[in-house]
């Protein structure tokens, strides 16, 4: 009898125990998690911030988007900054363009074989700009990610925005305060 009463508070114990112990592991999960997720991100970010300086993205937007362009041959890119675009129409917009308006498409086979604006397949608008490269999805994905954490409403351009896109030069970044 004694015992029983004894190994009651035990058990209890025990449940207890075990139940620190699952939300402690959860607890883990989800900040390693977090962790990874952002690290993903922050990969993602750099690998963009790669493709839109090796895209010729500036050319024409300039390199900090404002639509300042970097070559006097080229279109005047938008401002990208104040974009008022969510996520799926930069996309439409980076894979597709837009015909006669200076906007090349990225994606290898738009038009032709994947589907762009929700129109039937055919060949890709003669008015179309060319452009540089083409991109895979996964480097758009990665310029949208990249245009969305460091451009996007982001306001004027400031000098530690100028250092981090030339890699800390400051002669690239006397214009800026
Ligand atoms: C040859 C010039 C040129 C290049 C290169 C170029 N763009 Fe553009 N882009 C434009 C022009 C011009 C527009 C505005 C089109 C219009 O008026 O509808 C535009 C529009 C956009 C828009 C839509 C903005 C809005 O609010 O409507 C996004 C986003 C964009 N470009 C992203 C990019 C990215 C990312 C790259 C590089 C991968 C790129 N562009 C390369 C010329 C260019």
């Amino acid at each position: 009898m004694k015992s029983t009463v004894k190994s009651q508070p035990d058990a209890q114990q025990k449940v207890h125990l075990s139940a620190s112990a699952v939300i402690l592991a959860f607890g883990f999960i989800v900040v390693t998690s977090s962790c990874v997720t952002r690290a993903q991100n922050g990969d993602e970010v750099s690998a963009g911030l790669w493709t839109w300086k090796t895209s010729g993205c500036a050319d024409c937007h300039g390199p900090f988007a404002d639509g300042d362009r970097d070559d006097d041959d080229f279109p005047i890119g938008a401002n990208v900054r104040t974009t008022k675009l969510d996520a799926a129409a930069l996309k439409a917009t980076i894979r597709c363009g837009r015909a006669g308006m200076g906007m090349p498409a990225f994606e290898d086979g738009a038009y032709a074989v994947y589907s762009c604006y929700g129109r039937p397949l055919s060949s890709a608008p003669a008015n179309l700009e060319p452009s540089t490269r083409k991109l895979t999805a996964d480097e758009i994905d990665a310029v949208i990610a990249y245009l969305q954490a460091r451009v996007i409403g982001r306001g004027r351009i400031t000098r530690q925005e100028c250092l981090a896109y030339y890699d800390d030069q400051p002669d690239s970044c006397e214009d800026f305060r």
